[in-house]
């Protein structure tokens, strides 16, 4: 396994590959790795003859700064966790001066109004942030494809838009939501649930479930308000928004429509820590 905590020493190397035309996966993390990153880089792995997995907790999306602070930072875990899936990955772990060379700013961009929607809303700033990031680092792996999990999806959708938008030369890949046995989506933030909290969380995914059988004989606002007012009956959850939303363009969905795909988007606060989650209605 080849470790960089250089970009300029990870892209000495990456010319070698670059110059032989071969197809290189590009999965890019936080760190704090579980099965769902794993899942991706996996997924990575069929598809590329050489794959790189970034570790990186990027500064510029967190817009709360004990999150960022309390994020949890577990690299030598990480590498380790990787390597027995993929002994010959490519780890790349850069510092934050290294990346944002002493200015640690987001640049701001236009998603076409994807931005406004969600955790858009809930988050300032965040995609400003994730879009630098990101962009920065295909500037630096130039893959042919990168992963990104459809746990969040709004980021997904984000990131494709940044590439249509800068006609940048990689390909997208979504991949599904990977989840612990209860059904809770895994994430980073998991690990700082108590046990009690994370067997209660469980009833997030199961809400979005009953919300998509409702959605079948229901209309949008009638869902959310079943959403809304079961939720509220549960003292530990607070409900920051439950959304139905267009899957393409992320605007609510106010009436149905046959031609469109639709996904129901979640986000609450189990003991101050906050949780998002997401499932297809069609
Ligand atoms: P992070 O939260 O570490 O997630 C890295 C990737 O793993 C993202 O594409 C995310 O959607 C995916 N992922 C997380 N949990 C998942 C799950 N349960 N199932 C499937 N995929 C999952 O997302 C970020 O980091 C950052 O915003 C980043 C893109 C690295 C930019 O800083």
């Amino acid at each position: 396994m080849q470790i960089f905590k250089e970009k300029a020493l990870l892209t000495t190397y990456l010319k070698t590959i670059w110059d032989k035309n071969c197809a290189i996966g590009f999965i890019p993390t936080m760190g704090a790795l579980h099965q769902g990153h794993l899942s991706l880089i996996k997924k990575s792995l069929d598809e590329n003859n050489y794959n790189v997995v970034s570790i990186f907790v990027n500064p510029t999306q967190f817009n709360n700064s004990q999150d960022l602070e309390k994020y949890p930072r577990t690299l030598e875990i990480d590498i380790e966790k990787i390597r027995t899936i993929c002994p010959d990955c490519i780890v790349f772990a850069p510092s934050v001066d290294d990346i944002y060379e002493g200015k640690t700013n987001s640049k701001s961009f236009n998603y076409d109004g994807i931005e406004h929607e969600m955790e858009g809303k809930h988050r300032p700033g965040h995609f400003d942030g994730v879009g630098t990031i990101v962009k920065k680092l295909f500037e630096i792996v130039k893959p042919t494809n990168a992963y990104f999990g459809e746990k969040d999806f709004q980021q997904l959708q984000i990131v494709k838009k940044l590439v249509a938008k800068n006609d940048l030369k990689v390909n997208i890949i979504g991949c599904p939501i990977f989840r612990e046995s209860n059904g809770l989506a895994m994430s980073s933030r998991n690990e700082r649930l108590s046990i009690k909290d994370r067997d209660e969380a469980s009833i997030i995914y199961k809400t979005l479930l009953t919300a998509k059988e409702k959605f079948g004989t229901k209309s949008a606002n009638e869902v959310n308000n079943w959403v809304k007012n079961s939720l509220e009956k549960n003292e530990n959850i607070t409900l920051e928004y439950f959304e139905i939303a267009d899957e393409t363009t992320l605007k609510t969905c106010i009436r149905k429509s046959k031609n469109k795909k639709y996904r129901a988007f979640i986000a609450v606060f189990i003991d101050n820590i906050r949780l998002i989650d997401n499932i297809s209605l069609n």
